[in-house]
């Protein structure tokens, strides 16, 4: 098989990063290029992937002929834009559909749920894949499960904070319902697997590294650690609660950082915890195919690793280069 001409938006954010990574480690497979907005040209972080021999293409992706033009012979365009800018995809779709790009990835990247009011960023996504599948774009939806890097607890002796984006004790419900969980690091990998797979071309795939519920997260953390956790226990009724008051404080204060950051978070807790949606049984039950059984080949990271690697303070914190910008949210 030739190799495929690959754009990607989104190479400087934490999922686009990976998708980066993996791409690039297979370089005969790939010929990688990036979108980046206009204003960002010339940040170092963008020159350092020119040095690496990556083409970049800064593109403003409100103006359609300038992203046709980008986009005639691309293979496969993958989007991983960030959670806030869903919805500039439909203008992506439909240069991609124009200029005849045999591959779209939206920015799905998620966990598994069903669309119609229950996470609303799902519902964001699900927008976008409507516009796609009006188009007769070829796409793949690739969801990647909850990332280990946001899903461990925090330790008494704080040691595992250095890598933590919102540190949580939190266990919900009876902390039994199991849930889909994946090494941010293993998204790339999976995705330069599926993109050249013709098995994937207009499905859904679900890739992850495990499943487990809270209280073997929490287990693990304990034995591996060797400290005993202090548990804060939410009931079903209690996250049905705070997901009604997030959504009403939302609604008054739609433009809101804070507001919706937090509606979103409520939403996977709803999801995860309370639906048991993000399962292996209900994303083949929605139609998704499963990565792991297409791949046998590829052994991602287990979360029994991740924390070995965790507590041996070799994890990166997500977002770390926008730490004030978190900060902010959750002042706000
Ligand atoms: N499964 C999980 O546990 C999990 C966790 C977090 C996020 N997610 C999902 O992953 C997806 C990506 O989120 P993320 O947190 O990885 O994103 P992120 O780190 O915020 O990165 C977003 C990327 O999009 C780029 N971008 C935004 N607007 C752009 C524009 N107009 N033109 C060009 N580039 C633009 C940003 O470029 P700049 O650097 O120039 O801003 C950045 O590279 C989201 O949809 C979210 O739902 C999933």
């Amino acid at each position: 098989m030739s190799k495929q001409r690959v754009l990607l938006l989104g190479a400087t954010g934490e999922t686009g990063g990976s998708i980066l990574q993996g791409l690039l480690e297979d370089p005969n497979s790939f010929d990688v290029e990036v979108l980046v907005r206009p204003s960002a040209a010339d940040f170092p972080r963008i020159k350092e992937l020119a040095d690496r021999g990556v083409k970049v293409h800064s593109v403003d992706i409100a103006s359609l002929p300038e992203l046709v033009k980008t986009l005639v012979g691309i293979d496969v365009f993958i989007s991983a834009i960030d959670p806030w800018s869903q919805l500039a995809q439909l203008n992506l779709a439909t240069a991609a559909k124009e200029a005849g790009v045999k591959r779209f990835i939206p920015c799905a990247f998620t966990t598994v749920a069903p669309p119609g009011g229950i996470m609303a960023l799902r519902d964001d996504k699900e927008r976008v894949y409507e516009h796609i599948r009006k188009l007769y774009l070829p796409y793949t939806v690739i969801d990647v499960a909850y990332w280990y890097q946001l899903s461990f607890p925090a330790l008494p002796s704080g040691r595992v904070d250095y890598a933590s984006v919102f540190p949580r004790l939190g266990v919900h419900g009876d902390g039994s319902m199991p849930t889909m969980l994946t090494d941010l690091r293993d998204i790339g990998p999976f995705v330069a697997l599926i993109i050249k797979d013709p098995r994937t071309l207009n499905r859904l795939v679900i890739a992850y590294g495990d499943v487990l519920s809270e209280n073997e997260t929490f287990r693990i953390m304990e034995d591996l650690s060797g400290e005993k956790i202090n548990r804060v226990h939410v009931s079903i009724e209690e996250v049905i609660a705070s997901r009604a008051g997030a959504s009403a404080a939302l609604k008054a204060d739609p433009e809101n950082v804070g507001a919706r950051m937090l509606a979103w978070g409520e939403d996977y807790k709803y999801s995860k915890y309370v639906r048991g949606d993000n399962t292996p049984e209900h994303a083949q039950y929605l139609g998704y195919l499963d990565a792991r059984e297409l791949y046998p080949e590829f052994k991602p990271r287990s979360f029994t690793d991740f924390v070995g690697e965790l507590l041996a303070g070799k994890v990166q914190k997500p977002y770390a280069s926008r730490a004030e910008q978190i900060k902010k949210f959750k002042k706000d």
